[in-house]
């Protein structure tokens, strides 16, 4: 089977922690050096050859989205706008792309606050049966999805934003899953916080040894936070990216 691989990118929930400048702009439609920062996983997703691509974002702002990107055509791609009723989870989220990701298709999930140098999807991702995720070793590892090893280095699990984290990997906003994956999210219980969780996702297929990790060495930001705003606009700025 060689799977085609679609995009979802996830650009709902509420942009709290760069208040007040998400009070009336969609943290996805703010700037990054020359680009609302929504271009850059959009330019990741195309960069992997994906060009059927969801857009999932909060009601508020769907038209803001809309009058930016319209249906793709000008960035050479396939764009559906898909609206997520409240801030409910990364997972919850990704589940209005159900029906768009068909059984004999993958789904290639970008979080809309993630910026990544480079990235590719391994070959064996267009024909396994497994889901991939993308690592990658930082120095806060605690506002992150963070990595378990054991001692031979396998992955043991994945804790989200642990106090104490296990490891110094973080778990990026970058996901590969096959179409099962709709219908686990559907048998998800809200979290603590009241989010589905990706991280219950991901060690979901862990669980079933379907979890692929995949280490990234080039640059990557989650621009969620005055400091990684600030920080993805100055290498971008110096990099020319
Ligand atoms: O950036 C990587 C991290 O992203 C991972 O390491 C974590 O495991 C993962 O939970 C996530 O953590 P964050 O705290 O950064 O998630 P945040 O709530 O900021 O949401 C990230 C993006 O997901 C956001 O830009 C838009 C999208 N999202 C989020 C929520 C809660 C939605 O589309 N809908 C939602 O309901």
């Amino acid at each position: 089977m060689n799977y085609k691989i679609k995009g979802v990118i996830l650009a709902g929930g509420t942009g709290s922690r760069l208040y007040p400048l998400t009070k009336v702009t969609n943290k996805h439609l703010l700037p990054v050096y020359n680009k609302p920062m929504i271009l850059y996983p959009l330019e990741t997703l195309k960069s992997l050859g994906i060009d059927d691509i969801y857009i999932v974002s909060g009601g508020e702002q769907i038209a803001d989205f809309m009058r930016f990107l319209g249906s793709g055509a000008e960035f050479s791609i396939r764009l559906t706008h898909k609206v997520q009723d409240g801030p409910k989870g990364i997972a919850h989220a990704l589940l209005q792309a159900e029906g768009f990701v068909k059984n004999d298709e993958k789904v290639a999930v970008i979080l809309g606050d993630n910026i990544f140098e480079k990235v590719e999807v391994p070959s064996e991702a267009f024909s396994d049966n497994n889901a991939y995720i993308y690592i990658k070793e930082v120095e806060d590892p605690e506002r992150f999805g963070v990595v378990k090893f054991d001692e031979n280095k396998e992955i043991i699990g994945i804790v989200e934003k642990p106090k104490e984290p296990p490891s110094k990997f973080a778990v990026t906003g970058l996901y590969i899953y096959p179409s099962d994956v709709f219908d686990f999210i559907k048998t998800l219980k809200p979290s603590q916080r009241g989010e589905l969780e990706i991280t219950d996702v991901n060690n979901w297929y862990l669980k079933q040894g379907r979890l692929k990790a995949i280490p990234i060495d080039s640059f990557w930001f989650d621009a969620g936070t005055f400091e990684s705003l600030f920080k993805a606009a100055l290498f971008i700025a110096k990099n020319n990216m």
